[in-house]
Order: C-alpha cells, then structure tokens, then sequence
C-alpha cells in the first residue's frame, strides 16, 4: 500500500510513498517545499498545514503546535506525521 504525496500550490510534482514511511526520510529540498530541522517534533521547522486523514497529534506535537500556530486546525508537524492516507502539504506560513 502507498498514499500520494502533494504540494498544492508549489512546483512540486506529488511523491508516492509507503504506509508509514517517515516523511523526514523522503521529503528533501530538491522534491517537496518542506524543510525539516531535527526530525524529532522539538524544534517546528517542519511546521505545515496538511488535507488528510492522519492520526492527530500526541500530547508532545500538539503542545508546541499550541505554541506555534494556536489558531490554525490542520497544522501539524512533518516529521512527526505517521502515514497512513494521501495528504496534501503545504509549508506553514507565519502570520505577522
Ligand atoms: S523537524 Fe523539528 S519539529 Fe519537525
């Protein structure tokens, strides 16, 4: 089984991954506009909003997306994201 990766409203073709494939593994700067820091849910850089169906956040990843983006329903963080349907990702954009 695979679900379809994309990037609405980039240059970026969709990506075909496997269930449960980390997204920190395969998402690089060459082929998705998604960056990634530590890759372990601590420091936000991989802050996005996602159209999907995935699990919702544990109490780690919800605490810092209160923090970072505490009006916004469907952020979640990339590199915490367990893959189990298609989503469509885009890269969070910071209100000022
Ligand atoms: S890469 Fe640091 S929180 Fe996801």
């Amino acid at each position: 089984m695979s679900c379809q990766i994309s990037f609405p409203n980039s240059a970026y073709d969709p990506l075909t991954l496997d269930l449960h494939t980390p997204l920190a593994n395969e998402l690089t700067v060459q082929n998705s506009p998604i960056l990634f820091g530590c890759r372990t849910g601590i420091c936000g850089t991989c802050l996005v909003t996602i159209t999907g169906d995935i699990a919702p956040p544990n109490t780690e990843e919800r605490e810092l997306l209160d923090i970072l983006a505490p009006d916004c329903l469907n952020a979640r963080l990339a590199c915490q994201i367990d893959l189990t349907h298609d989503l469509e990702i885009c890269p969070y954009e910071i209100k000022m």
